[in-house]
């Protein structure tokens, strides 16, 4: 059964980097789903329409090119903001899901991040991990991120960013951000990128190993 492993957490948790990881590792291909939410945001924003036009969103997620992914705003603090915005539409979700899908049903596996792969995108993923880490720690790391690429923000507003993100993802009714009953959490709070890696490797391997 080809490998699938989904990857689940808040903002800042350390998934993407962890998921780019283990896809390098088991030579899989990536997807970091939280780039679409991103990519639907941009394209409203771009059209000059308003992130709460519900409609309008929904059809920028139907239209959307999952090919174009590159656009370094996508990646700006903001965006994500609006992303967590647009995300809360149910149309929006699922025009998005099918795209998820196909990826995920690569003959060579896939490894996905998100919010929603454990629960909803792939349910029936062989390896689930939800990693957390504390508001603060992640608060520490987007501020160090955003300073390397020469973003500024202040530590306060960051914090305040990610609690209000965790927030809306979480209390929202379409696919909340919530831990799968099947995967296993990983708490990076202590934890730099290579310890995390290190244990969930750990991680895939017993799933694996227990599932033969
Ligand atoms: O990297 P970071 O965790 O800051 O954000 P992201 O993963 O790019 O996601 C941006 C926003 O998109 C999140 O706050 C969620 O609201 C939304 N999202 C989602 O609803 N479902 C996903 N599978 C991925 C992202
Ligand atoms: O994808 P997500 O928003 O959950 O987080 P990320 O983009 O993987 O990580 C956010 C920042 O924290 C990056 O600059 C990572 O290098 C850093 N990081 C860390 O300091 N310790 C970890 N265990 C994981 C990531």
């Amino acid at each position: 059964m080809p490998l699938v492993i989904a990857i689940d957490g808040p903002a800042a948790s350390g998934k993407g980097t962890l998921a780019k990881r283990l896809a390098d590792h088991y030579g899989l291909p990536h997807l970091d789903t939280g780039l679409l939410y991103r990519a639907v945001a941009l394209a409203l924003l771009d059209a000059g329409l308003s992130l709460d036009d519900r409609e309008a969103a929904a059809r920028a997620a139907e239209a959307l090119d999952p090919e174009k992914l590159d656009d370094p705003r996508l990646r700006e603090r903001a965006m994500g903001e609006a992303a967590s915005r647009v995300s809360a539409v149910p149309e929006v979700r699922a025009g998005l899901l099918l795209w998820q899908r196909r990826f995920a049903a690569d003959p060579q596996g896939a490894v996905l991040d998100g919010r929603d792969i454990g629960t909803v995108v792939c349910p029936e993923a062989e390896v689930k991990l939800f990693i957390t880490a504390s508001s603060e720690e992640r608060a520490r790391r987007r501020h160090r991120e955003l300073a390397g690429r020469g973003e500024t923000a202040s530590f306060a507003a960051i914090l305040a960013d990610i609690e209000a993100r965790d927030a809306r993802d979480a209390g929202r009714a379409a696919a909340p951000l919530r831990m799968a009953g099947d995967a296993v959490r990983l708490d990076t709070t202590e934890l730099d990128a290579d310890a995390a890696f290190d244990e969930a490797r750990g991680i895939v391997e017993r799933t694996r190993g227990s599932a033969r």
